[in-house]
């Protein structure tokens, strides 16, 4: 299906379901490097906010992919046909500008998953995503007329979900400005009525947990959120504390942080239990599993909430 506006749309789950290509959803199996040190000399991304362009005609040769929760359908642009778009799009920018092209494009033209402090991986459908949503949903998890942060979000299905169930705001965050603009912006936006009066606001910053951190804390009026979705972004152990961080930073005192990954990322070192005991030693979170899905590669979804102690 084609990306266009306000369509009715074929539901096609199995697809991204079955795990056709081990590779795709699983940053385990995907190009990583063996270890999370990084010898790239790329300095960390900078904050930035990224708007709703006027024209998205660029993304109507896309396929659209659904993934059905319950009632609700979550749509998103096709992967394959998004990272065909962005190697085009940053090609013809690159010889307008004689300058190189964008890092993820360069990534995912040597089809390369996910190259730390460059492109993390946020133009795929990573599995805890799906675990995620579908945890949202039978879980019942509230989001209506909430604030809600997904942190490295990618193509951002729990905010997508989130954004459906009518949050009254929804923020997206992902390392890499191409994946927000190229993929993330416009699959939110065919999840919205054509005519939408709903006065929702959506948010999308990319850049750097870091940097994210200080860019939201600085403004003026930094209104910290309800809810703080994330998944599969607990593969690095050097990006513990940046998580933590900004997870501290800018979750409400009575807030809720639901958390979806792996339980042990092989060949990398993160994973549920290693997360679980640094929140732990730090005393300042409730941290439980409150869902653990074992076919496959174990996969959990941890739920934090500020200690009695520590909500000021
Ligand atoms: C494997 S992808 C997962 C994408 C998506 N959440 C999913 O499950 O499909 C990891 C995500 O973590 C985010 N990420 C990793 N390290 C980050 C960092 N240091 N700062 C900001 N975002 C980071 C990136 O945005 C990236 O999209």
């Amino acid at each position: 299906m084609s990306f266009q506006f306000n369509f009715d749309v074929s539901v096609d789950e199995e697809q991204h379901l079955s795990g056709e290509d081990d590779n795709k959803g699983n940053p385990e199996n995907a190009s990583l490097p063996t270890d999370s040190t990084n010898n790239s000399t790329e300095t960390l991304k900078e904050a930035k906010e990224l708007y709703t362009p006027t024209d998205l005609t660029a993304y109507e040769s896309c396929a659209v992919d659904v993934v059905k929760v319950g009632d609700l359908e979550l749509c998103f642009l096709n992967p394959d046909d998004v990272e065909s778009e962005l190697i085009i799009s940053s090609f013809s920018q690159a010889l307008k500008s004689e300058e190189d092209e964008s890092d993820v494009s360069k990534a995912v033209d040597g089809h390369s998953d996910l190259i730390p402090k460059v492109y993390e991986g946020g133009l795929k459908v990573w599995e805890c995503s799906l675990d995620l949503v579908h945890f949202l949903h039978d879980a019942e998890i509230p989001v209506k007329n909430k604030r809600v942060l997904e942190l490295g979000c990618g193509i951002g299905l729990p905010g997508i979900y989130a954004v459906k169930k009518e949050a009254a705001a929804v923020h997206f965050q992902d390392y890499n400005e191409e994946v927000i603009e190229h993929m993330t912006i416009p699959s939110v936006i065919l999840n919205k009525p054509e005519e939408d009066s709903t006065n929702q606001d959506l948010r999308y910053l990319s850049g750097d947990w870091s940097l994210v951190q200080k860019l939201l804390t600085s403004e003026e009026q930094c209104s910290k959120y309800d809810v703080i979705l994330t998944s599969e972004t607990i593969y690095s152990l050097e990006s513990y504390d940046k998580l933590y961080d900004i997870l501290r930073a800018v979750l409400r005192p009575t807030g809720v942080i639901y958390l979806a990954a792996k339980t042990h990322y092989f060949g990398v070192g993160g994973g549920t239990r290693s997360f679980e005991d640094m929140v732990k030693q730090r005393g300042e979170f409730n941290i439980e599993v409150c869902k653990t899905y074992t076919r496959g590669v174990k996969r959990e979804i941890l739920k934090m909430s500020f200690l009695e102690a520590a909500k000021d």
